[in-house]
Parts: C-alpha cells; structure tokens; sequence
C-alpha cells in the first residue's frame, strides 16, 4: 500500500497541465469518487491494524497534496487563458527605433562631399604605419619630439611600427602608389598618446587633402579653403591664413574662419577673437615631392588637413568631445533630425 502511494505521488507531482482539460482530466483521475486515490481509500479496510496509522496518515497526505497540485494548475491555466484574452490583435505594434548615423560620420561624409564636387577622389591608408610613411618621409627631422614615446603610440615590438599620428601618412602612399596628377582626400581615425579630456582624446579623425599637378598655386589652395568654409560653414564665413609651420609644407598656414556662432563680433567660443581655428595647409614642400619620387621642378602640390572632432564640435556646438565616444543613445539621436 505504501509502495502505491509513494507510486502515485511520483505520478501526481511529475503532472504538468497547460489546458483547462488536462486539469479535468487530473481530476478525475485521482479525485473523483472512482479516482485512484478513492480506490486506495476503499482499499484501506484490508490493512493490517499495527499498519492502519502509518498508511491513513500518507494517504491522506496524498490527498492534500492531490488537490493543492489540482488547485495551482487550475490558477496557472487560468491566468495564462487570461492574458492570451486580453490580448488585443488589433493595436498597432511598438515602434522600432531606427539607429542614426554618427555626427562624426554625418560629418566626415559632407566633407567628403565638398571636395568630390571639386574633383578629389578619396583614398584611405593604413592605420598601422611605419616610421617612414608617418615621419621621415614626411621630412619630419630625427630629433622631432612628434616622434618621442610621450606622444606616438609604438608597436611594442618595434621602434619602427606605430599607429599612424596623422593622415598625412596617406599622403606618402598616394604619391608612392598614384599616378599624377592626383587630386585626393582621406579620411582616417589617428592616434596620439594625449590624457583625454573634453578638448582631447587618444584617438580622433582627420581629413586630408592633396593635391598635386604642374602648376598648382597658393591661389589654387585659397579658392578651395574658401569654397570648403562656405559649403560646410555657409556662404557669409569668411577665411583667413595665418603663417605657421609643419615639417611637409613650405609656406604653410593654418586656416582660421569667421566665428560660426558670432560672425565675427567675438563670443565664448571663439575666445572674443571672432576667428576659429579649422585646420592645417601648406604647399607641399619640395623635399617631400623629391623623397616621394616626384619631380619637384615639374609639380607643384598643396595639402591640407582637418581634425574632424574640431570641426563637429563647431557646427553643432558641442563642448564635450568625450561625447563622440561615450555612445549614449541621447547625444546620438539628436544628429538624426536636423537632416544633416
Ligand atoms: N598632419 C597635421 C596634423 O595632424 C595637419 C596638417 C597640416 C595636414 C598641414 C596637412 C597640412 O596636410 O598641409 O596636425
């Protein structure tokens, strides 16, 4: 007798039910009056006396735990019978957001943009470059703290491989590989071993262009600079050149435009000066054509090169760059409807 009802526990407590039947069904299987736990009961006139205690106590522990199991099928089947009712097939699903592009990206694609209107076709190089296309070639000297350790990210194991600290790196390869003239921009993701802050980050994007024909200009570089400022600023910025110096170019000059926030009357962003600082350019230095093979007395070449952080942060007054790498879906969403 035991045996049967240590038998049918099993049975009872292995039951599972999802359907108002099957809950039907386990009724009338073990608790209705010709059920098998009835049965055992009628049963129990033929147990032995010294047993009688032993087997009422487990049976009617069998019977309990029978109609507790019946009673928490019942509700279960029931909420889910509820749910599935309350169910309306007919309201319109949840939205599904779609994702936006980066503002870096936005970016990056007007400025590409600009210059393919003006002919520049884009080329992109590696981010891992060696000592010659990121310096040498470039006519940085040997002792140019550029390429000390505190500021170039070397490859660990070796001194000549690291991750290229500016696009201008392409530049070597377009003159290596491309045929002349070329008319170039390149866009890339650089590295510098800075400390982040909200003006600075260990990586960030440039753009650059090249340019380099018989015969190209300072003046071929000033119509560009101005065209690039007007369709990406809008048509009042004005630009102007101020002398300075990188190690490729020879003049070089770094680009200011009219402050895009104030016009020109002096704000916070552009310090009071009424002029923003937008990017480096230069006439491609000689030496840097004749260690590129390039005939330095038949083509002449400008350059120019843009962080593309800098430039965001000014269109859409952003004050954090951090913000680019952060990722939060509330900063990146907002670059979606302005349709930029
Ligand atoms: N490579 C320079 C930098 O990362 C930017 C630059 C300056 C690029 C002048 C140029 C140029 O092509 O002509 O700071």
């Amino acid at each position: 007798m035991i045996e049967k009802i240590q038998q049918l526990q099993a049975e009872i407590d292995a039951f599972q039910a999802s359907l108002r039947e099957e809950v039907e069904r386990f009724r009338l299987r073990h608790l209705s009056k010709k059920g098998t736990i009835g049965a055992l009961f009628d049963d129990f006139k033929n147990v032995p006396v010294e047993q009688k205690r032993l087997v009422g106590q487990a049976l009617n522990d069998l019977k309990t735990k029978a109609i507790e199991k019946m009673n928490a099928l019942k509700e279960r089947v029931e909420a889910a019978g509820e749910t599935r009712e309350r169910l309306d097939l007919t309201r319109p699903g949840d939205p599904l957001k779609p994702g936006s592009r980066h503002p870096l990206s936005l970016v990056k694609n007007e400025i590409l943009s600009i210059f393919s209107r003006m002919g520049f076709a884009i080329s992109e190089g590696p981010e891992i470059e060696d000592d010659w296309h990121n310096f040498s070639a470039l006519n940085f000297p040997e002792e140019h703290p550029a390429r000390d350790m505190q500021d170039t990210f070397f490859i660990r194991t070796s001194p000549d491989i690291l991750l290229h600290t500016h696009t201008s790196s392409v530049q070597v390869r377009d003159m290596e590989t491309h045929p002349l003239p070329m008319r170039l921009v390149t866009p890339g993701r650089v590295f510098r071993n800075e400390a982040i802050s909200a003006r600075a980050h260990c990586i960030f994007h440039q753009v650059e262009a090249l340019y380099i024909d018989k015969g190209v200009s300072f003046a071929d570089l000033r119509q560009t600079l101005d065209y690039f400022a007007r369709e990406f600023f809008g048509q009042q910025t004005r630009v102007r050149l101020r002398p300075s110096f990188f190690p490729f170019t020879e003049p070089s000059a770094e680009m200011d435009i009219s402050c895009s926030l104030c016009g020109g009357k002096g704000c916070n962003v552009c310090k009071g000066s009424g002029w923003l600082e937008i990017m480096g350019c230069g006439m491609v230095d000689p030496n840097v054509l004749a260690l590129n093979g390039i005939d330095k007395d038949l083509y002449s070449g400008f350059a120019l090169g843009m962080g593309i952080e800098r430039v965001a942060m000014l269109k859409y007054g952003i004050r954090d760059l951090r913000l680019f790498f952060e990722n939060d879906v509330r900063f990146l969403e907002q670059f979606t409807a302005a349709g930029i």
